[in-house]
């Protein structure tokens, strides 16, 4: 099946393409010489995890060697911790010992911790030069590596340090899904499905019919999702670049109570796609009450969600915790937490909820749970 091109063309940017399908690693150094901002560059630096550099480096550097560049890589430790500025400091160090000038390319290989990690030091050293995404989980073929939000996190909270880069290409090789575990799997889905849910009928519809394939990953389905995704970010990111216009905030949806969540019962007990999707029931739920969400919507969501891997999860505290850590997220702004609500699908709202109702809203969840 031959690849899918995505042109992402966000006011005062440079258009970029994503290409998707499966093959589209082995095709990196060929494509990376039709673009006029690699095709010159002496070096390219890959910077890769340590999951994935045994899985899929070996593949990426040879390809852009048989291009004709001259190639050097970095492995960080895989997870979130590599997102760091102690490791942000260290690939610095290494740029500058390696040489790189400013029409050097880094080539971020792997998922939304590489990618934001690589976004950041390569629009930092020399005060900007070119990276190329190489996405290799599916949240970040279908969210991260589209948009230029890079950065890396501090003791004080997640991404606090960062920067608007946007890539010069995305490569999202589909064939590299096939070492993701299922956990990754969901969570890739939970952001398809929060794209879907505000985007419109037709995506939300098609992603209902199509979501047994895609749970199988099966290829056509799950490179149709990407494409699509990646369509309806890059039009928000195109309507709202920096989210200063009110539109961007729509990526937030399900995050409010998603965030809480991976807070309150410790990073990494549940996954961030089961967070959020447990966020968006949640938000589709208060919407009713809010902005007159159909109960439909909260339903067709529900089974959207179950059929993606993303059931329900078995976990509740008091909601006054629970609004606490709300208040505390970076996105609350002046004590009061706003939420990302669906009037329809395909139709949202930025909405600063009230703390009762909130908390009306968290004990009937809470309810809900125990019963
Ligand atoms: P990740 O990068 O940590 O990858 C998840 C795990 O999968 C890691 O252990 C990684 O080593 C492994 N992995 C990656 N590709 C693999 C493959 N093909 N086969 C097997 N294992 C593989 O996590 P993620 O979910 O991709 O990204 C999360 C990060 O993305 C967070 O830091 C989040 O803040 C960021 N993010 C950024 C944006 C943005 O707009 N910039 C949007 C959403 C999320
Ligand atoms: N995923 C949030 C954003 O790109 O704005």
């Amino acid at each position: 099946m031959p690849a899918t091109k995505v042109v992402v063309n966000i006011p005062g940017e440079t258009p970029y393409d994503v290409r998707i399908g499966a093959g589209v690693l082995e095709g990196l150094g060929s494509w990376a010489k039709k673009l006029p901002a690699v095709a010159h560059a002496p070096h390219l630096l890959i910077i890769t995890d340590a999951n994935v550099a045994p899985l899929y480096l070996e593949a990426a550097r040879t390809s852009l060697k048989a291009a004709g560049f001259r190639v050097s890589d970095i492995v960080v430790p895989a997870g979130e911790e590599a997102k760091s500025v102690a490791v942000a400091g260290e690939i610095w160090d290494a740029m500058a010992q390696l040489g790189l000038t400013r029409d050097a390319a880094v080539v971020a290989l792997g998922g939304g911790v590489v990618g934001d990690l690589s976004g950041f030091v390569a629009s930092t050293y020399m005060r900007g030069i070119t990276f190329v995404q190489v996405p290799t989980t599916l949240l970040a073929m279908v969210d991260s590596s589209v948009g230029g939000k890079t950065g890396v996190n501090l003791d004080a909270g997640k991404n606090l340090v960062g920067t608007f880069k946007q890539p010069a290409y995305v490569a999202a090789s589909t064939d590299t899904l096939a070492t993701l575990d299922e956990r990754e799997w969901a969570c890739g889905c939970a952001e398809i499905a929060k794209s879907s849910v505000i985007d419109s009928d037709e995506f939300f519809f098609w992603l209902l019919e199509q979501a047994d394939a895609l749970a199988a990953r099966d290829d056509a389905g799950v490179s149709e999702a990407i494409a699509r995704s990646v369509v309806f970010k890059a039009g928000v990111v195109a309507a709202d670049k920096t989210e200063s216009r009110g539109v961007r905030e729509c990526l937030n949806y399900g995050h409010t109570l998603g965030h809480a969540i991976e807070t309150l019962a410790g990073y990494g007990v549940y996954s961030h796609g089961a967070a959020v999707a447990e966020g968006m029931r949640f938000a589709a739920q208060l919407g009713v009450d809010v902005v007159g969400t159909s109960p439909e919507l909260v339903q067709t969501q529900g089974e959207l969600l179950d059929r993606l891997g993303l059931p329900s999860l078995p976990w509740s505290a008091p909601a006054e915790d629970i609004l606490a850590a709300m208040k505390r997220d970076k996105k609350t702004r002046s004590g009061e937490v706003r939420f990302v609500l669906p009037r329809d699908i395909g139709s949202w709202e930025l909405v600063a909820v009230e703390d009762a109702v909130i908390l009306e809203h968290l004990r009937a969840w809470e309810a809900s749970k125990v019963r």
